[in-house]
């Protein structure tokens, strides 16, 4: 694998997996650590041999948000000829999964990068929160659109108004998170769930992200349309073929991702 600085990269069969690691700054997203970030997920999004990655970070913290230290004496002039933090949403841009496995704090921009993931599982001890206002500032990288989108105005705004924190059993009941693990099986589990999702044909599932991603940015007769439209295309295929030979010939299929 390749050595970076501030990040972690492996490989379990068809799962690739991220970590992040900046112990001593809590995995703080500074400027050199979003571009291996971003390096790294293009590189295994480019891969054929991977078919779903898992973000994690430590057990104590996922991320807690933007380097404070890095960020403090921007000017607006800097801020905007920089388009700083535009660079973040390269993450969007990936086509395969990803799962965000977060353990411990997911705070500011570490809770928006969780967020710019396709799944987020916690673990019990997982803390989220959006506590910019508390530095005078407000979250710039997605707090206030996908959080909103994820827990509805009531929440969001309780966080983002606030600046408190919310528990693994708070996101899940509030449907942030999609499962809550206790802290030691998390890694393991989000890598089970991702090898699931990569014994599927690629293909399709990157369809089936790109859809439901959609969802966010069409009406309800353009999502139907575009999910129609994919549901047809998938017919073209080998993958579907042999889905659907394989279930009734009652065999295990064997995806060619083609
Ligand atoms: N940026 C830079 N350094 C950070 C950091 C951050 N966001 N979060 C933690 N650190 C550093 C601390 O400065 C400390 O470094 P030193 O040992 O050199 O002093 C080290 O990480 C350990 O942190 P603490 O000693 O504070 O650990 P703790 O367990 O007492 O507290 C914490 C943990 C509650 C998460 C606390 O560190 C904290 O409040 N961090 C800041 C959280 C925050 O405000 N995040 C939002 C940032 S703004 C943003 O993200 C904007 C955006 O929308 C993208």
């Amino acid at each position: 694998a390749k050595e970076y600085e501030n990040i972690k990269t492996e490989r379990d069969g068809r799962v690739a997996i991220v970590t992040l690691n900046r112990p001593k700054a809590l995995n703080a997203l500074n400027a050199a650590l979003m571009k291996e970030l971003n390096e790294a997920l293009r590189e295994f999004d480019a891969d054929n041999e991977v078919g779903a990655i898992v973000l994690t970070g430590s057990e104590k913290a996922f991320a807690a948000g933007a380097d404070i230290k890095e960020m403090k004496d921007n000017n607006f002039v800097q801020n905007f000829k920089n388009n700083f933090l535009g660079g973040w949403a390269d993450i969007t841009t990936i086509r395969k999964p990803i799962i965000a496995a977060v353990n411990g704090f997911a705070l500011g921009g570490g809770c928006e990068v969780a967020m710019m993931c396709d799944i987020i599982y916690a673990g019990d001890k997982a803390k989220f929160g959006q506590p910019e206002i508390k530095l005078g500032t407000i979250p710039g990288a997605g707090g206030t659109q996908r959080l909103t989108q994820a827990v509805g105005k009531a929440k969001a705004m309780d966080l983002v108004l606030t600046g408190n924190m919310i528990s693994a059993e708070e996101a899940l009941q509030s449907g942030l998170v999609a499962k809550v693990f206790p802290a030691d099986q998390l890694v393991a589990e989000a890598v089970k769930s991702a090898k699931t999702i990569a014994s599927y044909s690629l293909p399709i599932v990157m369809m089936a992200k790109e859809a439901v991603n959609k969802s966010f940015e069409l009406t309800l007769s353009e999502g139907l349309h575009l999910e129609r439209r994919f549901f047809q295309a998938s017919f073209g295929t080998k993958d579907q073929k042999e889905g659907m030979a394989a279930f009734s010939e009652k065999r295990a299929p064997n995806f060619t991702h083609e």
